[in-house]
């Protein structure tokens, strides 16, 4: 088992191991109370469910489930999970475990965040996109009808368990998609390489936390480096959002990074060396790099962007491999960048 130690306004570590034999052992480092419940979605459930209550045996548990799919993350499914888990009168000393993925994680654990102020949480991330990005660094979210993440708080876990042979029962969309912030990683850090992408294993996952790790503990809140885990995304949301969610998030992110590239390329004298490494990492696992959408529509997008400021956004830029940056950019000038780039 690997151990990841993350210390921001919670201590707690990330476990990274290949089954579920140490769960336990992380629950009741946790020191609840009796009861846990458990929310985990229609998918995940029939995978996984049985080996996580096997593992709880004498605590009183009470499971949740909720439908798979982006669709649940919303206030009325919010709701509903309130409402149960306070009638199975969970309370303060108690415990949620959020067994999923992204979804699942990012409601369960603003369900946590809410109910009582505040109740301890287990993450039990499933898909390579939850281990890697939404289940460490404490962000909770529900989505409104006008945009995704638009409601939650900042509010850490107690202990991440990451059981990376769940990767094994991932369709292979989702799993390109964990692969979409990977790549991400690897650009932003030098710590993951490429030959180190080649394998999908313990290590590179536990790589990818660390790296989550260190930016969190530098700036938990999101006042500045944080920001720096954004690398992609501002283009990527714009797309995910016009695709209406058909593509997944991993798929618009790569999109946005080849984007991203272009854009610094044009802003930044990179070495051709560079360009040439940096194209190629961004390619290298076979994703779709084209814009399937106009200028006019992507930048439409932006201007709605939660992270813009007048007519200025924050984007991050490459330079070199591991070597990034935060650059407060008029929009128009995106649209002018963007109007020059086709992949
Ligand atoms: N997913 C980006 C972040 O946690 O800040």
């Amino acid at each position: 088992m690997i151990l990841i130690p993350v210390k921001a306004s919670k201590t707690y570590e990330v476990s990274v191991t290949q089954d579920f034999n140490d769960l336990r052992q992380v629950v009741d480092g946790v020191k609840s109370g009796d009861k846990i419940a458990v929310i985990t979605d229609t998918n995940v459930e029939k995978l996984y469910l049985s080996s996580v209550i096997d593992a709880l045996e004498g605590f009183d548990v009470c499971v949740h489930t909720i439908p798979a799919g982006e669709s649940s993350k919303n206030l009325s499914t919010y709701c509903t999970l309130i409402q149960d888990i306070a009638s199975s009168s969970l309370d303060r000393s108690d415990m949620i475990i959020t067994l999923g993925g992204g979804v699942v994680g990012d409601i369960g654990a603003f369900v946590a965040s809410t109910y009582l102020r505040g109740i301890r949480l287990v993450a039990i991330p499933t898909t390579l996109l939850s281990m890697i990005d939404s289940s460490v660094g404490g962000k909770t979210a529900v989505d409104l009808p006008i945009g995704k993440n638009l409601v939650g708080t900042f509010y850490q876990p107690n202990a991440v368990y990451i059981n990376v042979s769940c990767i094994d029962t991932l369709p292979t969309r989702e799993l390109m998609s964990g692969y979409g912030e990977l790549i991400k990683y690897a650009i932003l850090d030098d710590r993951i390489s490429i030959d180190d992408m080649k394998v999908l294993d313990s290590s590179l996952i536990a790589k990818a936390v660390s790296i989550k790790r260190d930016i969190v503990e530098a700036d938990e809140y999101e006042g500045g480096v944080r920001k720096l885990l954004n690398l992609g995304h501002t283009i990527g949301h714009a797309v995910e959002s016009l695709s209406n969610y058909t593509l997944s998030h991993g798929e618009c992110v790569v999109k946005g990074l080849r984007a991203i590239l272009d854009i610094s390329s044009r802003y930044y004298d990179i070495k051709d060396s560079d360009y040439t490494q940096l194209d190629s990492i961004i390619r290298m696992l076979g994703h779709d790099c084209t814009m399937p959408y106009s200028v006019d529509e992507v930048i439409d997008y932006v201007y709605r962007d939660k992270k813009k400021k007048g007519d200025l956004i924050d984007i991050v830029l490459i330079k070199a491999k591991g070597v990034v940056e935060i650059v407060s950019m008029p929009i128009d000038k995106v649209r002018r960048y963007l109007s020059e780039y086709q992949d």
